[in-house]
């Protein structure tokens, strides 16, 4: 059996894993929440590592609260710089293989194309610099890494912009959503199951990667598209970002080129509305 650890296990990405981990029958899970093991202590982590051993470690811990982490970036960083790099020195001192989550917030957005695992990092807001400095604190620290790039996760569990749209609906007869960033959302699920992909494929191919469902949309279309699967009658409008304002500056332009993790697993591209449908009938 190959012994696979899941940090931030009670999280989103977190549950997407547990939830489709018994489709995994050679591999043995264990899942830990931040209560079982917090990846910001050092002296935590070691102990834990030294007393448990794993082929491979999962992080799906961070801190995602991106508007409030232009207010707390010493905690931002302690879970996603700190946390990142002694999950890293445990795996090197214990051999075992990291598979980190990082984020399409690690570019600046100023890109007209998709951005590819070579493009340059410039994280215009707290969370996506704190999410490039955990990926350079693992590069640093552990080469058997795979650092995995996403885009705009959403699924049935906790909270993100489909449950949110579809709660809204219910609290209101009209909505504004903005329409000038542009980027893939990612059904969580998907993204487990490349990660399982991943550590079943046995691959040594370390490095980064990225990985969304295909498409490139706003956040407004993101919208329409929960509301008309979902039957619901909403009136839904443009707006912008200099309207709706946020604390964090997110990037205008967010595609991920995957081709690298397509042809790393021979994956088959998966449209973003196919996955949107699949997620929506979890939710029913
Ligand atoms: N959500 C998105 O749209 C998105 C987009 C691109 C990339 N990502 C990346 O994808 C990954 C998974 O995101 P997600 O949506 O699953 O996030 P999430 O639902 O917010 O889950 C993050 C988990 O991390 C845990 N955590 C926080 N601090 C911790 C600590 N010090 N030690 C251990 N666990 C800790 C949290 O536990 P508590 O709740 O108990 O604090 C929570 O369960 C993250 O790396 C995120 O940066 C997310």
């Amino acid at each position: 059996m190959i012994r696979v650890l899941i940090t931030g296990g009670k999280g989103q990405l977190g549950q997407c894993l547990q939830s489709i981990s018994n489709d995994f029958k050679t591999l043995d899970f264990v899942f830990l929440g931040s209560s079982d093991l917090d990846i910001s202590k050092k002296k935590e982590v070691e102990n834990y590592f030294s007393k448990n051993h794993f082929d491979y470690c999962i992080n799906c811990a961070a801190y995602t609260a991106v508007d409030k982490a232009e207010e707390e970036l010493e905690l931002a960083k302690k879970v996603n710089v700190t946390g990142a790099k002694n999950l890293a020195i445990a795996c090197k001192k214990n051999n075992s293989i990291l598979i980190h989550i990082s984020t399409d917030f690690v570019f600046d957005g100023t890109a007209k194309l998709p951005y590819t695992e070579e493009d340059t990092t410039n994280p215009i807001s707290v969370y996506g610099k704190t999410k490039r400095d955990g990926e350079l604190a693992i590069i640093s620290n552990l080469p058997q890494h795979f650092i995995i790039r996403t885009s705009w996760l959403y699924s049935e569990f906790g909270s993100n912009f489909v449950k949110t749209m579809l709660r809204l609906s219910e609290e209101k007869k009209e909505l504004s959503v903005v329409d000038d960033q542009t980027g893939c959302p990612t059904y969580a699920k998907d993204l487990a199951e490349v990660i399982l992909k991943i550590i079943n494929s046995q691959s040594k191919k370390f490095g980064i990667y990225h990985y969304s469902n295909q498409g490139e949309i706003t956040w407004y279309d993101l919208a329409k598209e929960i509301f008309k699967q979902s039957n619901v009658d909403i009136n839904l409008y443009k707006t912008d970002s200099n309207t709706f304002k946020t604390l964090a500056t997110r990037p205008k332009y967010s595609v991920l080129n995957t081709s690298k993790i397509h042809s790393l697993l021979k994956l088959e591209p998966i449209q973003w509305k196919k996955s949107l449908e699949k997620c929506l009938k979890e939710i029913k």
